[in-house]
């Protein structure tokens, strides 16, 4: 075929894909079904597209077959009208793929123990997808990586099987922004960027996202799709690094950073609060840097921004500590053997998600140095720490610990409750200010 011929066949390929996005006769495959593909999945099965989870994990796959949901934000009965709909299934079988029309990949993006990207389930879902690519598919990547990946890494695998990105399949990287537990946000609300392997990949994948959401926004290509996300999420880092700097030296200076910024926010432009922590948390914004940073070394260039956010930000469960330290100090007692109680283990208010939670290392350095530790967290049941299972306490008995340390905000805090009835508090979120006449002694981080 020549060019013109190309080119024609391109269009027509286009146009129909198109005309059956807005007929909903699509079937919409999404390979990872977690905080990222679940909502994914239910938006596109509630828009009304047959929509089909694929997992590896096949506890997952049961639980949602058996009309159960896995994620908070996903409440089963929503689950379930869809299966009773016939427009939401869940699988371990990816040979189901080749019923799809589309293949979204939405699978975690990790980093190995040397700090490096880790595509192993990136690659394993492009491969599975490969097997069953056919003319006239379009596929998605949704994870979050390094700008380059969606070109270099799944093209070529999924090209593998004889058919040509841009030509015989669409392809578009499309960032996912997702905030779990987020109801303002929630995926409809939510502006989604695009980018195309080519302009008919773009111009398909916009059409079908329009279908969920409001706003679509384009943009040239994967790569600066890709870069758009981890551009979100490193202006993220790195200023929270900044406050967490801030709250350090505020704290050398006896200065309260917390009043700080609450003055710094009343101007109306030019500067954006972020809050000090315990440290960062949650899949994404400990993690997701360094996929640039990576990338960067092999344009020799060093995201030192990047490096040092990373460096500060990692050292607030430490000082954390330390704050813990002085204030048992203060009561005359050491860490070692003392019953501390920890509020909070999630990342983040209001949700169970425990991944790079700070609380786990801030737990992790006070077993270290002896304490006796307790937990409590309405979304956590267990954890495990340092290799030890730990189950959450009632807060009666959390009460009487010689020293409580708020890491997570939960909303099911009664922060006034709790100054009236312990000794003594280590408050890492400011979550304590609107007490007026606590029992406990509060210190601030
Ligand atoms: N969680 C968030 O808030 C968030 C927000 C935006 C973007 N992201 C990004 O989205 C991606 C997914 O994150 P998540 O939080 O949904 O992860 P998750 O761990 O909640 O879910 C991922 C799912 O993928 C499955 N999986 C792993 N390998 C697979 C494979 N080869 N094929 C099919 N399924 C496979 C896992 O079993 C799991 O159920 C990541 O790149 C993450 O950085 C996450």
């Amino acid at each position: 075929m020549d060019l013109v011929g190309f080119e024609r066949q391109a269009d027509n390929m286009t146009a129909s894909f198109i005309e059956k996005i807005q007929q909903k006769k699509l079937v919409i495959g999404v390979l990872g079904i977690g905080y990222v593909g679940l909502p994914l999945i239910v938006a596109f099965a509630e828009a009304g597209f047959k929509t089909w989870g694929f997992d590896l994990n096949s506890r997952t796959v049961a639980q949602l077959c058996g009309g159960q949901s896995h994620i908070g934000d996903v409440a089963s009965e929503r689950i379930q009208l869809l299966q009773d709909r016939g427009v939401f299934d869940a699988t371990t079988d990816f040979t189901r793929l080749r019923e799809c029309d589309v293949a979204i990949i939405c699978v975690p993006t990790p980093l190995t123990e040397t700090r490096d990207p880790d595509l192993t389930a990136v690659r394993g879902a492009a491969a599975a997808i490969a097997q069953s690519l056919h003319e006239g598919q379009l596929v998605i990547l949704e994870s979050t990586t390094y700008p380059g990946t969606t070109a270099e890494v799944v093209r070529p695998l999924l090209e593998a099987q004889g058919l040509t990105a841009g030509q015989d399949f669409f392809l578009a990287f499309s960032p996912e922004r997702i905030d779990p537990g987020n109801k303002t946000f929630p995926i409809n609300k939510v502006p989604k960027v695009v980018g195309g392997f080519s302009p008919p990949c773009l111009q398909v994948a916009r059409a079908l996202y329009d279908s969920i959401v409001e706003e679509t926004v384009p943009v040239s290509s994967t790569q600066a799709a890709e870069l758009t996300k981890l551009l979100e999420n490193i202006f993220r880092s790195v200023n929270i690094a900044l406050v967490n700097e801030m709250a350090l030296l505020c704290d050398r200076m006896n200065i309260d950073v917390w009043e700080v910024i609450d003055a710094a926010s009343t101007k109306p432009y030019g500067f954006t609060r972020f809050l000090p922590g315990p440290g960062l948390g949650g899949h994404c914004i400990p993690v997701d840097p360094f996929y640039l940073s990576w990338k960067a070394r092999q344009h020799d260039f060093q995201t030192h921004f990047i490096e040092l956010a990373g460096e500060i930000n990692r050292a607030m469960p430490h000082h954390v500590v330390e704050k813990i330290a002085r204030a048992l100090n203060d009561d005359g007692k050491p860490i070692k053997g003392t019953t501390i109680a920890l509020l909070g283990m999630s990342y983040k208010a209001n949700i169970g998600d425990c991944r790079e939670s700070p609380s786990l290392r801030v737990a992790e350095l006070l077993l270290e140095r002896g304490a006796c530790l307790c937990y409590n967290d309405p979304y956590v049941p267990t954890v495990k720490v340092s290799g030890d299972a730990f189950e959450s306490q009632a807060l009666e008995e959390i009460y009487q610990a010689d020293c409580v340390v708020l890491l997570t905000d939960h909303q099911d805090y009664e922060f006034d409750h709790i100054a009236s009835t312990t000794r003594l508090i280590v408050d890492t979120r400011n979550a304590f200010k609107n007490v007026s006449t606590p029992a406990a002694r509060i210190v601030k981080l």
